[in-house]
């Protein structure tokens, strides 16, 4: 088993199998001119395997695939169809473009819930916030995956001056629709031109919503980032992602590995433990995993110790979350 010195069980790993995505969202595409790993420097199917396998061997028991965008890593399906046979439950967040030519390979592999990163319910707004006019297509497939049976969560970026127009719109959705939106604040990574005054919150956007609808209070699942409610009669959920006014790290069981094969033990960390380099020089990466584990700091990877308000983007250490990984 994996515990940190706060007494955390880490078994649940997110990999980015990419950092490159079809879409050019700036809040976490900084650089539209970004420049992509080389194949070589990312960790190869074996590899991924390999790695993924000794996590799972250290007691971890779900695995999410992000990117970037997962479903551009062309070998996407030899991946899933590899990690599927681990004994672990796998997941996949993606922007769901592309996710309508993999319904039988993600049913084959046993994947039944999936994340979609999906801003708003608007075709202009979509193609400002993207730079590609694919609102219909990944609305289509929102609806072909509730088709399949697939549970679908949805991840909108509460982003300044959109969240404020749409927030009705997407609680609206959940009225017919059994999708299960989630607001998550807008968090700072390299160069996304994060302040505090950007951040809308969770209980700001609670107010909009209690203005309209009658809901309720649900029962949070452990280890979940999220605070779900449901509108009375409703099918489908909303919840926020409280990440900036009120962290959730004192239940924290995440790990992440970047697709050029290095560890991060949290989200805002800047220590990064190179498992693929130290791989590749055929040593042992237990006492790496290990070792990143036990580094681990208390709150938000030790880089905002009091409330996010006072924090300065430009101090912070990190990645941008294309090169992280969601
Ligand atoms: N703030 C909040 N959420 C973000 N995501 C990416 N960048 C940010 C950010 N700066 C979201 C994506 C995806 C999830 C993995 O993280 O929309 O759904
Ligand atoms: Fe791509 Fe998701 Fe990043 Fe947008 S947020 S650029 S869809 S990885």
């Amino acid at each position: 088993m994996l515990i940190d010195t706060h007494a955390r069980i880490h078994d649940y790993l997110r990999i980015s199998l990419t950092d490159s995505c079809n879409f050019r969202c700036q809040y976490c595409m900084p650089d539209e001119n970004i420049q992509c790993l080389p194949n070589k420097h990312l960790m190869q199917v074996d590899e991924i395997e390999q790695i993924a396998k000794t996590f799972v061997d250290l007691g971890v028991n779900k695995i999410r695939l992000t990117g970037g965008e997962p479903l551009v890593r062309k070998e996407f399906p030899e991946i899933l169809s590899r990690l599927s046979r681990l004994p672990v439950e796998i997941s996949l967040t993606t922007n769901a473009v592309l996710i309508h030519k993999y319904i039988d390979q993600l049913k084959a592999a046993g994947v039944n819930s999936l994340n979609i990163s999906l801003d708003t319910l608007n075709r202009d707004t979509f193609k400002e916030i993207t730079k590609r006019d694919q609102f219909p297509q990944v609305w289509d497939n929102i609806l072909l995956l509730l088709d399949e049976g697939f549970r679908i969560k949805i991840n909108t970026v509460a982003i300044e001056g959109v969240i404020e127009k749409e927030i009705l719109d997407f609680v609206a959705i959940t009225k017919d629709l059994p999708l299960h939106v989630r607001m998550i604040e807008f968090m700072p990574f390299q160069g996304n031109h994060w302040n505090s005054k950007k951040v809308v919150t969770a209980s700001q956007m609670l107010k909009w919503v209690e203005q309209e609808y009658d809901m309720v209070k649900l029962k949070d699942e452990p280890h979940a980032t999220a605070k779900k409610y449901k509108v009375i009669g409703h099918e489908g959920t909303f919840a926020f992602i409280t990440t900036m006014s009120e962290h959730f790290c004192c239940d924290c069981n995440r790990m992440r590995l970047t697709a050029d094969g290095k560890m991060k033990n949290c989200l805002f960390g800047s220590e990064e433990m190179d498992l693929l380099g130290t791989l590749r020089k055929g040593e042992d990466i237990v006492p790496f995993i290990r070792n990143s584990v036990l580094r681990k700091h208390a709150v938000m990877g030790g880089q905002f110790s009091k409330s996010y308000k006072g924090a300065d983007a430009s101090e912070l250490k990190n990645r941008s979350m294309i090169k992280i990984g969601g």
